[in-house]
């Protein structure tokens, strides 16, 4: 059972902390910052030693109240390549289990006096309560359907690498839009720093107030630079909730195939993937797919979000050269 307790609480004293709870939060310079930022870290990767001094004696806890892969797993190799100690908490068999409250839960790891809780939750807004009940910098890992923000900075750090400039790119944005936190992380992102987007699928999955082009036309696909799939996030869809006729109506209409795409267009998805159902194999495999570059860049682009949610700054050059002593 997952309770969120929202009685108020006074704001901790000293000064404001460094949050990373939104895209809507962010400016062009801090997305160009934190890239950057996330440059640097891939090169300081390409050494001997891969491990960097920078956030010693810092302690990152991440907590999460739902399943994750790439996302857990990349927040705790970034700090620890940032030589950060890390506690990582799971819901499931935790005492989240017996009843525990998310108040109860941040206030009983906030006793560590962690510096970043990096959190991931189903309701939306648990990032931000932890940040009001902690003193720890607080990185949302994902909340519910509202926000994802380091996808969406993966994401870029992906398409720049890929792309080189991203003002002007066009991306087509495919499936499940209405249950997609990261579908609402990119649109952000993306206005941000000038890449068009256009979102596709069934018209019950397409909420019409987002701010992009929308169409259920899958053709449309093929005028974009790159397509970001999506899979049906029915874990947030109610119990009886059908949005489309059948799994398999839904691939036929909207899957992505090979011949679904024009030769060289490259492809993006999130993960975890639903192989025949979103994408055909062929797509996830293909040399055009950037799914594998996703996962990497969630590595060096975590490191740049916890450098910076603790630094507030380009990473310096004293902190990486202190690597070539540890
Ligand atoms: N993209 C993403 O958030 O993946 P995980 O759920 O595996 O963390």
């Amino acid at each position: 059972m997952i309770r969120l307790v929202t009685d108020d609480l006074r704001p901790p004293a000293g000064p404001p902390k460094r949050h990373l709870l939104s895209v809507a939060d962010l400016t062009r310079d801090d997305v160009e910052r934190l890239l950057g930022t996330a440059r640097t870290f891939a090169a300081s990767l390409e050494r001997h030693v891969k491990k960097l001094p920078t956030l010693k004696g810092h302690l990152v806890v991440n907590l999460f109240y739902e399943s994750s892969t790439r996302t857990s797993s990349s927040f705790e190799l970034a700090a620890k390549r940032l030589s950060a100690d890390t506690l990582t908490v799971k819901s499931a068999g935790s005492s989240v289990d017996k009843g525990e409250s998310l108040k109860d839960t941040a206030l009983t790891l906030g006793a560590y006096d962690p510096d970043v809780i990096v959190i991931r939750h189903p309701q939306i807004g648990a990032p931000q309560f932890v940040a009001r009940v902690t003193d720890a910098h607080v990185v949302n890992a994902g909340d519910g359907k509202h926000q994802h923000p380091t996808q969406a900075l993966l994401d870029l750090y992906t398409l720049q690498e890929e792309c080189g400039s991203l003002e002007g790119l066009h991306v087509a944005i495919v499936g499940d839009v209405l249950h997609s936190r990261v579908a609402r992380s990119l649109l952000q992102a993306f206005a941000l720093v000038g890449i068009r987007t256009t979102l596709v699928g069934p018209p019950a999955l397409l909420p019409r107030e987002l701010p992009a082009e929308t169409t259920t036309d899958i053709e449309a696909i093929r005028d974009a630079d790159v397509v970001y799939v999506l899979r049906m996030q029915s874990e947030r869809m109610g119990p009886g909730e059908n949005y489309v006729p059948s799994l398999r109506e839904y691939s036929a209409r909207w899957g992505i195939t090979p011949e679904r795409l024009r030769p060289g267009q490259k492809v993006m998805h999130p993960g975890p993937m639903n192989r025949g159902v979103e994408i055909d194999s062929r797509v996830a495999d293909s040399p055009d797919s950037l799914i594998t570059n996703e996962v990497r860049s969630g590595l060096v682009v975590r490191m740049a979000v916890l450098y910076d949610v603790l630094t507030g700054g380009p990473v310096g050059v004293q902190a990486l050269a202190a690597a070539e002593v540890a």
